[in-house]
């Protein structure tokens, strides 16, 4: 009998794990590599939230706390909800977890059973297929195109659902392309949900103060009020305060969910990190000054970017709304050879190419579901970027 488990068949290996290690074995080797494919700030957490997490640990605030997070935090997200989302719920609607990502995680193992379907849009960020799976269900894939700015239609979705179908995942701003939805566009969306009381919607909203121009954030539940007893609201610290190591994401909802959420957390790994929760609070409670800026820097990084990548042949980029990723199609480069001999036939071909004769590290298209496409993340230097995107576009005049 097989010791490792069936379930495990099921998921495959993270698809950009081959790309980053072969960007190390470059680096390693000598070559002068440019890598594209962070999915985190690069600047470092600001000091007033440091701050608080040494506090905590001076003030011996070092001990379990209950499994799904401190009261003071759950308060603060209520209190955040409320702010910024015009969405009302009680502290016993909060849960807390290591990460947006065991937040996810643990929603779907408190409500997946075996047969149970997922709604999940393409390009989607990599690990929402994978975590359905693990929880026994079934991802159902309904791809996104260029032409409508990588977001699902309305017909899309009513499509996509069966009388199986449990969760629609919905992320705006969107890891990786950057699409955000309007209030108009979200409300088409939450207008097919209202003819099917079945589903449910998970609202991923981890990239919410990274937006753009004249796009406004807006999520699910505040746009429809009727799914608000069917919604889950998540979020995190990770993006917007450049906390990825910290580890603590959340979601408000329905007491029942978030209590069989509580459940899985329990059992697993307890609660998140108490120094991190004091640290988060910081973050949801203090100045918000830093916020600004940011989106500020990331935009104008977003304009170099896209300005850069639309001069490279055969490169096609949307302007995105929010996040830190752009995700252009390289239809324009399939089928040729680069300066190295390498046929273009498909975007990891391309990625591999870029990597391997100009040092450049991106995500192929395919991980995320929509070829043939790549992601670039721009959460890197100014100068990294300028340089990044001039081999770039080097590398596409030499095609053939
Ligand atoms: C769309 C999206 N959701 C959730 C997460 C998870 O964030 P965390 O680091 O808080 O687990 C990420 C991280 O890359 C993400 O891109």
């Amino acid at each position: 009998m097989p010791f490792l488990s069936a379930t495990l068949d099921r998921v495959k290996p993270s698809p950009t794990i081959a790309m980053s290690t072969k960007a190390a074995e470059l680096k390693a080797a000598g070559k002068d590599v440019i890598s594209l494919s962070a999915g985190e700030p690069d600047f470092d957490t600001p000091q007033n939230i440091k701050d608080a997490g040494i506090a905590a640990i001076n003030a011996g605030k070092t001990k379990y706390t209950a499994p799904d997070g401190i009261p003071e935090l759950k308060q603060a997200i209520c209190d955040k909800f409320a702010r910024e989302n015009d969405l009302s719920y009680q502290p016993n609607q909060i849960s807390v977890g290591t990460g947006g990502k065991q937040i996810l995680y643990n929603a779907l193992m408190a409500t997946l059973n075996e047969g149970d379907e997922v709604v999940i849009p393409a390009p989607y960020w990599v690990s929402y297929p994978d975590m359905v799976l693990l929880a026994g269900g079934t991802p159902v894939i309904a791809e996104a195109t260029i032409e409508d700015g990588f977001k699902l239609t309305p017909e899309q979705l009513e499509a996509a659902i069966t009388d199986k179908t449990k969760w629609l995942i919905f992320n705006s701003p969107s890891n990786p392309t950057g699409a955000g939805y309007s209030w108009d566009e979200l409300k088409a969306l939450t207008d097919v949900l209202l003819r099917h009381p079945h589903v449910w919607i998970m609202s991923d909203d981890m990239y919410e103060h990274l937006s753009y121009g004249d796009f406004k954030f807006c999520s699910p539940a505040q746009v429809e009020p009727q799914l608000y007893e069917r919604t889950l609201t998540t979020n995190g610290v990770s993006k917007a305060y450049a906390m990825t190591g910290w580890r603590i994401g959340y979601a408000g909802g329905p007491v029942a969910l978030i209590n069989a959420m509580r459940k899985v957390q329990s059992q697993s790994t307890s609660n998140p990190c108490t120094i991190s929760q004091w640290a988060a609070l910081e973050a949801l409670n203090g100045t918000q000054d830093f916020l600004e800026s940011n989106r500020a820097l990331f935009q104008r990084r977003r304009d170099l970017v896209v300005s850069m990548l639309n001069d490279a042949v055969g490169i096609e980029c949307p302007v995105p709304d929010g996040a830190f990723y752009v995700y252009p199609s390289i239809a324009g480069c399939i089928g040729k050879t680069s300066a190295a001999g390498t046929e273009i036939s498909n975007d990891e071909v391309f990625a591999t190419a870029l990597l391997e004769e100009t040092g450049i590290a991106v995500v192929f298209g395919a991980a995320f579901g929509l070829s043939p496409n790549f992601r670039v993340s721009y959460a890197t230097s100014d100068e990294a970027l300028e340089d990044a995107c001039t081999r770039i576009q080097t590398f596409c005049a030499g095609l053939r």
